[in-house]
């Protein structure tokens, strides 16, 4: 009986076009220093207008199949966690497994704004670990330039668009070590995106655009990772300094900061995206994960802490032995 999901491979994929922090100043009222400044960020990914979060996932979830020298076929589960499906239904899963050709498969989205990727690969442990699924594609995708007020300059200086992907599988050497996962409803009205179609029609009109007050999604963002991080040493009879890299989300370098302040880490171990990606939502910590994998800062055999944050709240971790 195998115990443990194991990492078999990883995958990325960034939408060709660059939006500047420069460009960005010539249509609001910023600067590339403010931006910098306050949140890490340089530029962005956009999508082109063909491509969609199912294209994305597709090249993403190719890459990780590739590197894994995986049979398609022996996929039993897709997960796509993403808050920008192409379609409200089918799920951007379902589309996925089209693209793929998957036919034994069972694909389903994950809806946990930022932190989609870590429920997700949750979810991959619990069915890998119960053995009802045995080699799980997970996929964050996010195509946010879509759910963007390029008016509203509090927001749209922090997304992008892009997808990771990861290829789990059962083994009985160690992969997954323990995620946590969690979420509290009460904090809707911080970070929200409006479904215009779908809402109550005597409740206020909004565009489906991005809302958030992000002064006070940092403070609970920072406070909350800082308890994520605790739990899951706990959780392992783990110390600090038994963490090689930390791959975290990627909303903003002082948030990002704050946790490797509380793991005693330098920033070297520290897998750092953002400038170049800015936020890309779920997709966010998989992209990272995956490149550190690619450029061998991540070695087999190290021990990884992964976490993310956002709307929902929602907020989560995952410890692999990699
Ligand atoms: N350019 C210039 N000024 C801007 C600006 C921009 N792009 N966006 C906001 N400002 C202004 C505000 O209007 C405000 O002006 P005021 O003082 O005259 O009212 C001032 O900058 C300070 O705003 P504030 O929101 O307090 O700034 P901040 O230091 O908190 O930085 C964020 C803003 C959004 C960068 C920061 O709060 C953040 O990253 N929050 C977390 C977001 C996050 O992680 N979200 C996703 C979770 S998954």
């Amino acid at each position: 009986m195998s115990h443990y999901s194991r990492v078999i491979g990883t995958g990325g994929y960034l939408p060709e076009k660059v939006l500047t922090n420069e460009e960005i100043s010539l249509t609001v009222e910023t600067s590339d220093s403010w931006i910098h400044e306050r949140t890490g960020i340089k530029s962005r990914r956009i999508a082109a207008a063909h491509e969609s979060a199912s294209s994305m996932a597709e090249i993403a979830a190719r890459q990780a199949i590739e590197v894994a020298g995986c049979d398609p076929e022996t996929i039993d589960l897709i997960i796509v966690a993403t808050g920008t499906p192409d379609r409200v239904y089918p799920s951007t899963g379902c589309l996925l497994q089209q693209r793929l050709g998957i036919k034994n498969a069972v694909a389903f989205d994950v809806q946990a704004a930022c932190s989609g990727s870590i429920f997700g690969l949750s979810i991959a442990d619990q069915y890998i670990k119960s053995g009802a699924a045995k080699t799980v594609l997970v996929v964050g995708s996010e195509i946010c330039s879509r759910i963007v007020d390029w008016t509203d300059r509090s927001t749209c200086v922090l997304f992008g668009d892009g997808a990771g992907a990861v290829l789990l599988q059962a083994a009985e050497e160690k992969g997954i070590l323990s995620t946590h996962i969690h979420s509290d409803g009460e904090y809707e009205d911080l970070l929200y995106c409006p479904n215009p179609q779908a809402a109550a029609k005597e409740s206020e009109e909004e565009a489906g655009y991005i809302i958030m007050r992000g002064n006070e999604v940092f403070k609970v963002a920072v406070n909350t990772l800082g308890r994520i991080v605790d739990e899951t040493l706990e959780a392992n009879d783990m110390d600090k300094t038994d963490i090689d890299w930390l791959v975290p989300h990627q909303a903003n370098i002082r948030i990002i900061a704050a946790t490797a302040k509380k793991l005693k880490m330098s920033m070297d171990q520290v897998v750092v995206t953002l400038e170049t990606q800015g936020n890309t939502s779920s997709a966010s910590v998989l992209l990272a994960f995956n490149e550190a994998v690619r450029d061998g800062r991540i070695q087999r055999g190290q021990v990884v802490l992964l976490e993310a944050f956002g709307a929902g709240f929602t907020w989560g971790s995952a410890l692999i032995r990699y």
